[in-house]
């Protein structure tokens, strides 16, 4: 599985036969939008976690250029069908066998508003099992007890925790929230997008290394496999 950041909370996770984008926010984000050019993103599917605009940006015009199904909760799900989108509607707890995997929909502590402020549902996060690697993709989220119910039943092999701080988990957070989740390999996201996410990237990594454990950190347009 090779996994791309795209910038922000934006991801391209590709198996040998599906590829899949998660929340993407590419054309609104300066760092990304020189490096990524969204014409070229050919997602089979659209993994979106919450309703925000960091988000959701491009889910319209990417997924309409490709046929793209979303994954989300029921109300984003339905949104977008609405746009004349195909869409997979789930919600917290519930697993569902794609052609590429399975993704479980859990618990995030955030919230969830589309731009105009209408509702997006409650957030959330996905685990994704496919090519028999396991992976969390925690959305926005504060640390939160319920990511302990994640390793009874599934051994991760990477967690992708937000890190930025003052919207999310910060870093010293997301160290105890790879202990509940029992993974000590993380992707960091979510962090140097806004001002208010900045984080000294050398403390990140030193603190994760002090935990003994590994922080990746990858450029734009950087790809990590596992
Ligand atoms: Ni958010
Ligand atoms: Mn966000």
């Amino acid at each position: 599985m090779k996994i791309t950041f795209l910038g922000h909370a934006s991801l391209l996770i590709e198996t040998p036969k599906y590829s899949l984008l998660v929340d993407p926010f590419i054309s609104g984000n300066p760092k990304a939008s020189d490096k990524i050019q969204i014409k070229d993103i050919k997602p089979d599917y659209i993994l979106v976690t919450h309703a925000h605009l960091d988000h959701t940006l491009d889910v319209e015009e990417i997924g309409k250029l490709h046929g793209s199904i979303v994954v989300s909760n029921f109300e984003i799900a339905t949104h977008f069908e609405k746009k004349g989108m195909k869409a997979h509607p789930m919600n917290h707890g519930g697993s569902w066998k794609f052609p590429f995997g399975t993704l479980k929909y859990v618990n995030a502590i955030h919230t969830s508003s589309f731009d105009d402020g209408s509702y997006g549902g409650q957030p959330g996060g996905f685990v994704l099992s496919s090519e028999k690697k396991q992976v969390y993709i925690a959305g926005d989220t504060a640390l939160t007890m319920d990511m302990k119910l994640i390793p009874l039943t599934t051994k991760l092999d990477l967690a992708i925790l937000p890190i930025g701080d003052n919207f999310t988990m910060g870093v010293d957070d997301a160290i105890i929230a790879s202990d509940f989740v029992e993974c000590n390999t993380v992707l960091g996201y979510h962090y140097d997008t806004f001002g208010y996410i900045e984080i000294d990237h050398e403390m990140a990594l030193q603190h994760f290394e002090k935990a003994g454990k590994k922080l990746h950190l990858l450029n734009i347009g950087e790809a990590l496999t596992i």
